[in-house]
């Protein structure tokens, strides 16, 4: 990879930040100042920027707990991004792996790393995902049933994916989908003639949100974590 990159990819520098420190000669390769920002390096070069050696940044593999009225978006208009809740460097270059809408609450799992995010999201994937839903009313007898049959939700020409529901009381349930159509808890319930009051995600597969994060706080993922999206 090109100098350059390699400094943006090691620092909170940006590309022409980078390519100016190089030319003012704040960066050295293998020991010698170097100022041509094109010159090839690989993830084994002995880079330093202002006398601090370098490595290239791997991928990054976050889990937050979103907070109530916050978007999974880059996109910050009324409300705050999640990306936004992270502080670190370069959010920007981070997305989120399945969305929550601005009222639910949970794990949001976050990356730069496109692929491992694809078989979070990829409906070929089937990777359940487990919410805790409040409602209006109190559930009806045959809900497990209809949940596992499939629900046809408004404006779609088939039902959805059958649905693990377990009920935890008469207005609470565990929820666990394997596909994510634009608002799908809502709209089943709301198919059904109920009304979700709270939606919170504790779990992605076999990632669970972990019980020591408060709202708003996040951690990376373990190695193991990581490995556990296959
Ligand atoms: N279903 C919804 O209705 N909202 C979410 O945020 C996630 C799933």
């Amino acid at each position: 990879m090109r100098l350059d990159k390699f400094i943006c990819e090691s620092t909170e520098l940006s590309r022409a930040q980078a390519k100016r420190a190089i030319g003012k000669g704040e960066v050295t390769l293998e020991g010698v100042v170097v100022k041509d920002p094109s010159t090839k390096v690989d993830d084994s070069s002995e880079v330093t920027y202002g006398g601090r050696p370098l490595r290239v940044r791997g991928p990054r593999y976050i889990m937050l707990n979103k907070p109530l009225d916050t978007v999974c978006t880059s996109i910050e208009d009324d409300y705050r991004s999640v990306l936004g809740l992270l502080e670190i460097e370069k959010a920007e270059t981070l997305h989120v792996a399945g969305r929550l809408d601005i009222d639910t609450t949970g794990l949001v799992l976050i990356t730069d790393d496109g692929a491992w995010s694809h078989r979070i999201t990829s409906p070929k994937k089937q990777c359940g995902k487990r919410y805790r839903v409040m409602l209006a009313e109190a559930v009806s007898d045959d809900v497990v049933e209809r949940f596992a049959e499939g629900i046809l939700l408004k404006g779609e020409r088939h039902p959805t994916q059958p649905a693990r529901l377990e009920i935890v009381s008469s207005k609470e349930v565990l929820l666990t989908l394997s596909e994510g159509k634009y608002h799908q808890v809502k709209r089943m319930f709301g198919a059904l003639e109920n009304r979700v009051t709270g939606l919170h995600r504790e779990q992605i597969g076999n990632i669970c949100l972990d019980d020591n994060l408060e709202s708003g706080e996040w951690r990376y993922l373990t190695e193991q974590e990581i490995n556990l999206v296959d």
